[in-house]
């Protein structure tokens, strides 16, 4: 398809670039950044908005298969097309989970039939997720994984971490751990301190995260492996990333928007809603959050996209689900950040777009506004408010701390491989069928 956005703000990271000025897309790729060109069938007219590359969410749960009442492929790129992201890795906590090379060649098949972006699958570290046998990860690699976790579980076996990080070593791919502890985790239910303590639930203590980071730091120097350390949300882990990014040790890290946006207070006004794992911290720990994302400690955004049914989500809070809906909510969130000093626009998308192509060798593929590369774009207005009701969500999962919250900031077309696949309801102004 050929597009011509005009006279918007083209962000691109990767290539230094923040101007106002036209960008082609000719047959789905990037074909030029610039000015003065001859219309094409499809104009958006983009003044006032952010041209961006398209986002990468590097860490998402699609829910397919197994759990088709939580999400689909369908539905969970539905909303991530609607959130501005044109790749998503899906985690493998699926039912089968993705731990043989077949049920990777089945999600590249549903993938095909009904996925609107790029879904890259990311395979088991071992078999089931029951952290005691390895998969075969080079026939999974061969079939597609883009990276290895067993998220939702962290991989507990030192031994077995070991060699899961010798094996990616001749790979070319991540582990990426969900770093806890579970012998200090034990079946805590919200972050650890004086909350937890006053509200009778048992607490996960920052060093049930911490420990394993700085376990999974260890084995990386060791086997020269790359971990990913998956949903960052101490400040001690933070401190741990930058020491061994210092060393040049082979680690890279992600948080998650509302491990960035919100404190553990969330519990009290929000029961259920904001039950995630790890939990939500203190307000030291989200500043710590903040300035290592600034600072590039921390390299990219991940939703951490964890839908579930209400019934998943509703009753005794000690019972409910661990998630939040997060596509759809992610930039109006994090604008929370521009808006308010914390973070430049520039370094926002950066974390949405460079920095996850880069942990996954994706570059030659998207994360940039590079010519020849796939026309995967989104554009948002900075300065749109809304109000977040989650019966508009594309995704089957409502749940979200952030109902009825004011977002400013909006995604207003995503486009994938030069098609439009998504276009907020607001934006038929913006798009002109030309001559
Ligand atoms: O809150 C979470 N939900 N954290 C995880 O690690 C897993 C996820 C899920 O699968 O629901």
């Amino acid at each position: 398809m050929n597009l011509l956005i005009r006279n918007g703000r083209i962000i691109d990271p990767l290539k230094g670039i923040d101007q106002v000025g036209d960008l082609l897309v000719i047959g789905g790729k990037i074909a030029e950044v610039g000015a003065g060109f001859k219309p094409a069938p499809t104009i958006v007219d983009a003044t006032g908005l952010i041209v961006s590359p398209g986002f990468i969410d590097l860490h998402c749960h699609l829910r397919q298969p197994g759990f088709e009442e939580k999400e689909t492929i369908a539905s969970g790129t539905g909303a991530a097309a609607r959130g501005g992201f044109t790749t998503v890795c899906c985690m493998p906590n699926t039912n089968p989970p993705i731990d043989k090379p077949e049920v990777v060649g089945q999600i590249r098949e549903t993938t095909i039939k009904a996925a609107v972006v790029r879904v890259l699958p990311i395979g088991c570290v071992t078999v089931g997720r029951s952290g005691v046998k390895l998969t075969r990860m080079s026939q999974m690699k061969a079939a597609g994984v883009i990276a290895f976790s067993d998220d939702g579980s962290p991989v507990a076996d030192s031994d077995i971490m070991r060699q899961a990080l010798e094996t990616v070593k001749t790979l070319g791919v991540p582990i990426i751990d969900h770093c806890e502890d579970p012998t200090l985790a034990k079946d805590g239910v919200m972050n650890e301190g004086a909350l937890s303590v006053r509200l009778g639930y048992r607490g996960i203590p920052a060093a049930a995260e911490e420990r394993m980071v700085a376990r999974d730091i260890q084995l990386a120097r060791e086997t020269g492996g790359h971990v990913h350390i998956a949903h960052v949300s101490t400040k001690g882990s933070v401190d741990l990333i930058r020491r061994a990014k210092k060393e040049g040790i082979p680690v890279t890290a992600e948080v998650t928007p509302h491990h960035l946006t919100l404190t553990e207070e969330a519990v009290l006004a929000h029961g259920a809603q904001a039950k995630v794992n790890p939990p939500l911290r203190a307000q030291s720990d989200v500043d710590a959050l903040i300035l290592g994302l600034g600072e590039g400690i921390i390299d990219a955004i991940a939703t951490d996209h964890a839908p579930h049914t209400i019934e998943d989500k509703t009753g005794n809070f000690a019972r409910c689900a661990f998630g939040i809906s997060g596509f759809e909510t992610a930039l109006g969130g994090l604008m929370t950040l521009v808006h308010s000093g914390k973070m430049d626009l520039t370094t926002l998308i950066s974390r949405l777009t460079l920095g996850p192509a880069r942990i996954l060798n994706l570059l030659n593929l998207s994360g940039s506004l590079q010519v020849g590369a796939a026309a995967d774009i989104t554009i948002f207005d900075p300065n749109a408010e809304w109000t977040v009701d989650p019966e508009k969500f594309a995704s089957k999962g409502k749940n979200t701390p952030l109902a009825g919250a004011k977002l400013k900031g909006k995604v207003l077309l995503t486009v994938f491989e030069g098609r439009i696949v998504y276009r907020d309801e607001s934006c038929h102004l913006l798009l002109n069928q030309a001559i």
